[in-house]
């Protein structure tokens, strides 16, 4: 997990300007403050590492490794154009975005049967979950308003807000369609991971009414490129039968 440093990292004030008798102070000053902030961050950081073990702990992650997630997030965010400065908040998203599930029974969420309509009611308030934890984390607002939308749909059939299109948040966007692609491919208990191509096909055929059809575009050539690496970390086989 990389977790590059936040925008705030980078905003240590410099004493330019300043000069005489209260230079030196000035300079240990900065100095504390960017101490205090460094502190703060691996603070933050760790936060975000205990709550990412926390659902290892509770098998609520995919198949595939959080941490490749997150790679696959800002890769994609990078082709959108997502600044760099906001990249943290991406990541952090990527990886924290199912922490709601925490919130809801076990008997629930790894029913191997159907579910009836109130557990899917259940289930389908984890993003509410994750926002109300997430909002929680000192600078992680951005990131909460991510997870938030991250099973909106583009056509707005999508929970909880139905938002539609560029009104989803496009970070929100980038997570739904490469945790889709994740959750096909990563083998459950109850069924075999799909193959590769399958997974691809699914996405294509959700394009516009799921899920943002840049977005799937953007990310099938980085599916592909690792496509080895991705099966084999998930248990399955590129090739496996459905
Ligand atoms: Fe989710």
């Amino acid at each position: 997990m990389s977790l590059m440093a936040s925008p705030s990292a980078q905003a240590t004030t410099t004493v330019a300007g300043i000069g005489g008798p209260f230079s030196g102070q000035a300079s240990s000053l900065v100095l504390r403050i960017k101490e205090l902030e460094e502190q703060h961050l691996a603070f933050r950081n760790s936060l975000v590492c205990a709550f990412n073990q926390l659902l290892d702990l509770k098998d609520i992650s995919t198949g595939v490794h959080s941490t490749r997630l997150a790679e696959w997030a800002l890769r994609v965010a990078r082709k959108q154009n997502i600044p760099e400065e906001c990249l943290y908040q991406v990541e952090v998203a990527a990886l924290l975005h199912d922490v709601g599930k925490i919130g809801v029974p076990d008997a629930i969420l790894k029913k191997t049967s159907a579910l009836t309509p109130e557990e899917r009611a259940i289930i389908n308030r984890h993003p509410e979950y994750s926002w109300a934890i997430l909002r929680l984390f000192p600078g992680l607002e951005e990131a909460s308003l991510y997870a938030l939308h991250h099973h909106e749909s583009v056509d707005g059939s999508g929970y909880p807000a139905g938002l539609r299109g560029s009104d989803i948040p496009l970070a929100s966007r980038i997570i739904s369609v490469i945790d889709a692609y994740d959750a096909m491919v990563s083998n459950r208990c109850y069924r075999k991971g799909l193959p590769h191509a399958e997974a691809i096909r699914r996405l294509l055929a959700s394009s516009g009414t799921q899920f943002d059809p840049e977005i799937v575009h953007t990310f099938i050539p980085i599916a592909e490129q690792e496509a080895a690496e991705v099966f084999a970390a998930a248990g399955t086989s590129a090739t496996a039968a459905l």
